[in-house]
């Protein structure tokens, strides 16, 4: 039963998916499914009755804000929407600005004796481009507050959305192991898009024992960390994992593509010195060829699905023909992120 997972993980972060086992984040995939179930069905799931989840929002959403509000209020609790500009602006000691700012120890404090969770999402400017910083600050939280912290979104992990996938990959293929997955970057006119996604993709893969293939031009390598704990997946859950700059290649015999845009960590701090966008641009523009588009989507298996976290940028990431088409799975993974939460709510901020 489905209430077996309120308060299974009673007090846990969910900051990464790497510190969890895949036994346990197998076990809230059960969970999300049978949630999904419970919601179409209409049948209640009070699993967080008039609990609170604190929501910081320091970048725009459109699913993860949703899901989040209406995955708290169909569970009986309450979601509050924070806007870093209309409370005071949670800072790092070296980031204090005086009453615009409050330093995140007090924030995470206070929030804690009000509320059952906290989570957050910040990337980008709001990390000042440089990466890691973003990652950082929810540790930050971590560190000082006694109620969950939930990563929804930073500027190394998006383990939501990799929780999503997952569902969605179980629910088209129940034995995920031996298949073929293969992030890959794809183009679009914006440059300044994080590597969370990417990142948590393949992490997801293996940790679930996928033969996982991360396909990029040169200049869109993850961060070498990641590649490591990737590795160290493959180590123990068995699968595979390679890295090329073919695309063709990659999506050769896939059964499932996510082409996905990120930005190139060498033209940001602390790689760089400085943010350097027009090199950056320069890089993007050599590589308007990386594209989802039918042609491709037929290297794949009969039923290869084509995957993405969404917003997708049509027309450039992917075609319409394909995100629209037979191969998409990208609405499944959009609508997961509320029963995946779900389950990861009800098990870190239930009482078991
Ligand atoms: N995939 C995702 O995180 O979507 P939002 O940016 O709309 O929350």
């Amino acid at each position: 039963m489905s209430d077996n997972i309120v308060g299974k993980f009673h007090g846990r972060d969910w900051l990464t998916i790497q510190e969890w086992s895949q036994e346990d984040l197998q076990t809230l995939i059960d969970a999300a499914i049978k949630i999904k179930k419970l919601q179409k069905e209409r049948n209640p799931h009070d699993y967080l009755l008039r609990q609170t989840l604190f929501m910081i929002f320091f970048n725009r959403s459109l699913r993860t804000r949703n899901s989040f509000e209406a995955g708290m209020t169909q569970m009986g609790g309450h979601a509050h929407f924070l806007s870093p500009q209309d409370v005071y602006r949670p800072a790092l000691p070296d980031d204090e600005e005086a009453y615009t700012s409050e330093r995140i120890s007090d924030v995470a404090r206070v929030l804690a004796r009000m509320g059952d969770a906290i989570a957050i999402r910040i990337y980008g400017s709001h990390a000042k481009w440089i990466y890691g910083r973003g990652h950082r600050i929810l540790r930050e939280f971590a560190k000082w507050s006694d109620i969950p912290i939930i990563n929804m979104e930073d500027d190394v992990y998006h383990p939501c959305q990799a929780m999503a996938d997952m569902q969605a990959i179980q629910e088209h293929t129940p034995k995920v192991q031996g298949k073929k997955f293969v992030m890959s970057w794809a183009y679009s006119p914006s440059t300044k898009k994080p590597l969370a996604v990417p990142q948590s993709g393949v992490l997801m893969g293996t940790k679930w024992g996928m033969d996982v293939v991360l396909a990029h031009p040169k200049g869109f390598e993850l961060d070498p960390k990641i590649l490591e704990m990737c590795e160290k997946n493959v180590a123990q859950y068995g699968g595979s994992f390679e890295i090329t700059n073919d695309i063709e290649e990659a999506f050769a015999g896939a059964h499932f593509v996510y082409p996905k845009c990120w930005t190139s960590k060498h033209h940001i701090p602390p790689i760089a010195p400085a943010e350097d966008w027009e090199g950056c641009q320069k890089l993007f523009d050599a590589n308007k060829n990386w594209i989802a588009d039918a042609a491709k989507m037929d290297l794949g298996v009969k039923d290869v699905k084509y995957m993405h976290c969404l917003p997708a940028d049509r027309g450039f990431e992917v075609t319409d023909e394909v995100l629209d088409g037979k191969w998409s799975i990208a609405f499944d993974e959009a609508e997961n992120r509320l029963h995946s939460q779900k389950a990861i709510m009800a098990a870190i901020m239930g009482r078991p």
